[in-house]
């Protein structure tokens, strides 16, 4: 098979060149990095959980008319994607206090906010991707005004067609992070959802019991990551015929 050529490795995927102009492979690793990746392993079939699942919410924002840059799952760990212009902003929707935001104001863990609040950090790993306002976004040009009532909107979007999801399904949606995307259509340009919509940018909590089904999992070591994600993705009914190893020993009978 020939070589595809690489475009960028990150912490959790890797994009390859697309088989038309236009077009990125987004790979799927296995690897989980926690605090800008101070914390770092290999957790056996993250990357199938999270290709799949992303696969899910991109194709359900697209039905409801949200534009994602998701084209096709091309197999277990790739899929097809627009290539986009990525804006420098992580878009942070909050349901609930919890992480940062917690620590940041004293805000117990679990509190229901008054209203879905929008926060901004400047993609920027070597600074640790800063909390910075609408202020600093459009003093160095990240994103103009437009831009920015168009990424609100799209991020209120998603949080509602998310929270729906999840509810049905008996998991309450704390938190998510989301990335933008700019695709150019002749003389317009379009923003667009991009990156990944997963766990891994998501905090997931059981409504009943109220344990962690995302991240925090190994960000806390509070137990399989794998296991969580895959009743994440069991609940959703996406599960993969094959489910990834749990890593632990299966009896067989
Ligand atoms: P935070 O409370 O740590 O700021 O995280 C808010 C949300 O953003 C949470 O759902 C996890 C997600 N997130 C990422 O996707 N990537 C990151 O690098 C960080 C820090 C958080």
């Amino acid at each position: 098979m020939a070589r595809r050529k690489k475009i960028y490795e990150g912490k959790a995927k890797t994009l390859y060149e697309g088989p038309e102009p236009g077009t990125i492979v987004q790979y799927f690793k296995d690897d989980a990095t926690a605090f800008n990746a101070e914390k770092h392993d290999i957790i056996e079939g993250k990357g199938v959980l999270n290709n799949i699942l992303s696969e899910f919410f991109m194709l359900g924002l697209g039905q409801i008319g949200v534009p994602t840059h998701f084209l096709k799952r091309l197999n277990m760990r790739e899929q097809l994607v627009r290539s986009c212009e990525i804006v420098p902003l992580e878009v942070i929707v909050r349901n609930y206090a919890a992480g940062s935001m917690s620590k940041r104001l004293g805000i117990d863990e679990g509190t229901q906010l008054p209203r879905p609040i929008v926060e901004y950090c400047y993609k920027d790993d070597a600074l640790g991707d800063p909390l910075v306002t609408e202020e600093h976004i459009a003093a160095f040009g990240w994103a103009s005004q437009q831009d920015m009532d168009d990424i609100l909107s799209l991020a209120l979007r998603v949080n509602d067609f998310m929270s729906g999801i999840f509810l049905a399904v008996g998991i309450r949606l704390v938190d998510f992070k989301i990335e933008i995307g700019r695709v150019y259509e002749g003389d317009f340009q379009r923003l667009v959802i991009a990156d990944e919509i997963s766990p891994d940018s998501c905090r997931l909590w059981d409504i009943k019991t109220g344990q962690k089904l995302d991240k925090d999992v190994f960000r806390r070591d509070l137990g399989s990551l794998t296991d969580a994600y895959s009743e994440v993705a069991r609940r959703l009914g996406v599960m993969p015929n094959n489910p990834p190893a749990s890593g632990k020993p299966t009896l067989v009978n």
